[in-house]
């Protein structure tokens, strides 16, 4: 795809539904007892990915009414074997991959978690190592990626301090914590999304949150939880960045999730002073939504750093392009985890923004944006990275002159990414 510049932006933007939250409600209405209506799931292969992998475990989930679904829970024992090993795709999906992980240990049968290239070089030793304490039988290659092979034992509870911040590793250990018969207690570094707490925790499970000291306790049967998915932040970000770097840029943005372990952008734009103003409506079935306003800005740099990196973690990327629209110079620090990501994307960050014609340079755990200098138009990459072809696209949407994108993988989060875009950049085959 070609894009470059549009004169002027005025434009009003409904951001698909949240990926995170759409993995959740499909994963944790599974093993819950009934059926559960999912309003506005998200269409996406990352989603796809989970639902294809729940179908092949015996759930059946009915699309017939586009992205309203109703799927059918069996219970936290009720996962079926297709076969003699049970082989489960996981795709480009980390999140269907780490927290099947915390539900499959308890399954009466063998199952065997495949991806496609970039998941199986994705450290999985994250997952093996808290869910081995916990007894489960799980194992990896020699390296410990991806396949992971499973198979039933029964599970205890444990106390557990994580090494990294990460939901996806949080989120493993509390599924996990569903099938033993002790309290698990999970310390984390920083708060990550709790998208995982909320959602348990309005299926009638027992779990607080005491001083970044998460208890999860036993269940012998969860509810099915109807809900409607708020729009995903994330995938509002790239219009929130168009719109406070473009010179004559207008954009609202309606109903978006602003859980507030996820709105590290927003506070980062804020601080670099950009015109965002964020009009709070609902809060409804405990995920807060807002509509979200931007307008053209003058910026400057910032530091983002320790807790503020998990809040803003998918949308480092975009902040890069923030950067080189900022005056000063912009640091990422505490963020090694991008290297480990559906690509190293600290090398992808840079690369991408110095083919623009960026002042940018990685760090061993971030990367550092002098900005102020004007980007050009740029044959560009997306290395298969979802978050890194809409960087392109967007950072091409700010420039005169042509930038071409491939290999963006939009449909893994955003697969209408390239029609809204039309919208708010010129954008040709
Ligand atoms: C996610 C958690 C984050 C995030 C990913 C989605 C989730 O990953 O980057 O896109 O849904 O739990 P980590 O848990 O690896 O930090």
């Amino acid at each position: 795809m070609n894009v470059s510049q549009k004169k002027r932006i005025s434009a009003k933007i409904q951001p698909p539904a949240d990926k995170s939250i759409s993995h959740r409600a499909l994963l944790l209405n599974a093993i819950a007892n009934g059926k559960a209506e999912i309003k506005n799931l998200l269409d996406s292969e990352d989603v796809r990915s989970t639902a294809h992998c729940l179908s092949t475990l015996g759930i059946t989930i009915d699309w017939s009414q586009g992205k309203n679904v109703i799927i059918d829970g069996k219970g936290l024992h009720g996962f079926q074997s297709s076969g003699l090993q049970t082989f489960l795709d996981c795709g480009n999906s980390g999140t269907t991959m780490r927290l099947l992980s915390g539900i499959l240990p308890a399954q009466s049968f063998t199952t065997t978690l495949g991806g496609d290239t970039s998941l199986q070089k994705r450290p999985m030793d994250r997952i093996i190592n808290p869910l081995t304490l916990m007894s489960a039988n799980i194992i990896g290659t020699p390296s410990s990626t991806a396949p992971l092979q499973i198979t039933p034992s029964i599970l205890r509870g444990i106390d557990y301090e994580m090494p990294i911040a990460s939901a996806q590793v949080k989120s493993a250990i509390l599924l996990a914590g569903l099938y033993t018969e002790e309290t698990t207690t999970i310390i984390e570094p920083e708060p990550t999304r709790n998208h995982t707490e909320l959602m348990l925790q309005s299926m009638g499970v027992k779990i607080k949150n005491s001083n970044n000291k998460i208890h999860i306790e036993p269940a012998s049967e969860i509810d099915p939880i109807s809900l409607t998915i708020p729009g995903d932040i994330s995938s509002a970000a790239p219009w929130l960045v168009l719109g406070a770097c473009h010179p004559n840029a207008e954009i609202y943005i309606e109903k978006v999730g602003v859980n507030s372990t996820r709105t590290g952008l927003l506070d980062i734009l804020i601080r670099m002073g950009a015109q965002l103003e964020i009009e709070n409506i609902s809060a409804p079935e405990s995920e807060q939504i807002a509509n979200l306003s931007i307008r053209s800005s003058v910026l400057k740099s910032t530091i983002i750093e320790k807790e503020e990196i998990p809040r803003a973690i998918d949308e480092l990327p975009l902040i890069a392009l923030l950067g080189c629209y900022a005056e000063g110079k912009t640091i990422v620090r505490d963020a090694e985890e991008l290297r480990v990501k559906e690509s190293d994307r600290i090398e992808s960050i840079v690369n991408t923004l110095r083919a623009m014609g960026a002042e940018i340079y990685t760090t061993k755990d971030g990367f550092v944006v002098e900005g102020g200098n004007s980007l050009k138009g740029s044959a560009l990459d997306g290395k298969m990275d979802h978050r890194i072809g809409i960087l392109a696209a967007i950072a091409g949407a700010l420039v005169k002159d042509k930038t071409s994108v491939i290999n963006d993988a939009v449909s893994i989060s955003y697969p209408t990414f390239w029609n809204v875009l039309k919208n708010v950049a010129e954008v040709t085959e």
